[in-house]
């Protein structure tokens, strides 16, 4: 036998080598090796809530882990009492009426929908359209599927949103899928539904399917943010759309991996194929103490966390004043998106608000080249931890 050699050809597919290079990789660095040192740091990098999941939720989950039915394979689309409570809290929250069976996808996380829509509903060479300051993801589902990314610039000038008149006719001719995401992450921009509504009507004219993510829909401070499928005129039977809800953020369940998407039967369903070939769903237990949490999305506790980032949003945004950061409070999601002093690009002043005070920011650069001069905080930390880091950057000279 000949020895066995390494192979010459590389380990990772093209699609892979073609995803954009990490660039919050070197700020990680840093923050891992003053991690590793023993410093204090002060994380607003993670968009992770830092509460635990309600006690209600925990005890629906310790009931129905014990339930053997719950025990095999999941249902295909979703647990059907799952459903049906994404359909009762649409109903309640949005005033939509939906078919549970048709119109509702349960997910691993909106994160999996995300990632998969392209691949049941876009071909190679095709386009997909997105945010360039956004969610990775969106380039991603892209790029595995064969798709080009068309990213629509946002801008300050426009509240952060899409300037939906100004994109190029090739682009709208080749594109199949549009991405929206309100409110956003990192700039937290809420749309109203004049922006979904102009969105739905120029994706009915070229023809392209019209996703929204609306993971963050239930953090917000101000005026409730809408869902695409309010949009009057709109039928979920007629027009190509899909809108992905997160019990994530909502919940403190991030780690749960719960989400579902409702939208057009075809397209719910060719997500549902795709997934069908990938993953066999998600726990039943999960997915029960899941109907559990969006029966109960007006509970006491959940109202409260809104509370709680109100306020942290609050110290955040007026101790950033006073060292010369204007940020404007967001309206909604635990994000403050917010210029560098003068003179710092994103990694300049992200570096010095980590190296000097153990502070740790997500340079917008890393998200965009176009967003290098702003940063962005969530509001996952307790109010004295963000007072803290307020004062650590007071005490240094801007
Ligand atoms: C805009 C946006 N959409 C979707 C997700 C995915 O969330 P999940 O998969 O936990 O539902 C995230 C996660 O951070 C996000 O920021």
């Amino acid at each position: 036998m000949p020895p066995i050699m390494m192979q010459q050809r590389p380990i990772r597919s093209q699609r892979l080598q073609d995803l954009p290079p990490y660039l919050f990789i070197e700020i990680d660095r840093r923050r891992r090796a003053k991690i590793a040192a023993g410093a204090d740091v002060i994380n607003l990098g993670v968009g992770d809530p830092d509460r635990p999941t309600p006690s209600f939720i925990i005890d629906a989950m310790a009931e129905a882990i014990r339930d053997p039915r719950n025990h095999p394979y999941p249902f295909d689309a979703g647990h059907p009492e799952f459903r049906r409570a994404a359909a009762r809290f649409l109903q309640r929250r949005f005033g939509l009426t939906v078919d549970p069976a048709r119109h509702i996808l349960a997910c691993i996380g909106s994160k999996d929908g995300i990632a998969h829509l392209p691949l049941a509903v876009v071909n190679p060479g095709e386009a997909v359209l997105g945010a360039d300051i956004g969610y990775p993801v969106y380039r991603s589902g892209a790029i595995f599927a064969g798709a080009e990314y068309i990213e629509m610039p946002l801008l300050e000038e426009r509240g952060w949103l899409p300037d939906l008149d100004a994109i190029p006719a090739p682009a709208l001719a080749r594109a199949r899928l549009m991405w929206v995401n309100h409110p956003g992450n990192p700039t937290a921009a809420v749309a109203g539904l004049n922006f979904y509504a102009q969105a739905a009507h120029l994706c009915a004219e070229h023809e392209i399917i019209l996703a929204s993510d609306n993971a963050y829909s239930e953090v917000f401070f101000e005026q409730q943010p809408p869902s695409l499928w309010q949009v009057s005129g709109l039928n979920i039977e007629e027009f190509a759309g899909i809108e992905f809800h997160s019990l994530s953020k909502t919940f403190n369940m991030t780690g749960w991996r719960i989400a579902f998407a409702v939208g057009h039967p075809e397209v719910v369903a060719a997500l549902g194929a795709v997934k069908g070939n990938c993953d066999s769903g998600q726990f039943n237990a999960i997915q029960q103490a899941g109907a559990v949490a969006l029966d109960q999305s007006d509970h006491p506790e959940v109202a409260a966390m809104r509370e709680t980032y109100r306020e942290r949003r609050d110290a955040l945004c007026e101790g950033l004043r006073r060292i010369g950061v204007f940020a404007r409070p967001p309206a909604a999601s635990f994000f403050v998106w917010a210029p560098c002093p003068k003179g710092y690009d994103s990694f300049a002043f992200c570096g010095r608000c980590l190296d000097e005070a153990d502070v740790v920011f997500v340079p917008g650069g890393g998200f965009s080249p176009r967003a290098n001069h702003y940063f962005r905080a969530a509001l996952t930390v307790e109010v004295d931890r963000i007072r803290e880091a307020i004062d650590r950057l007071g005490r240094l000279r801007w």
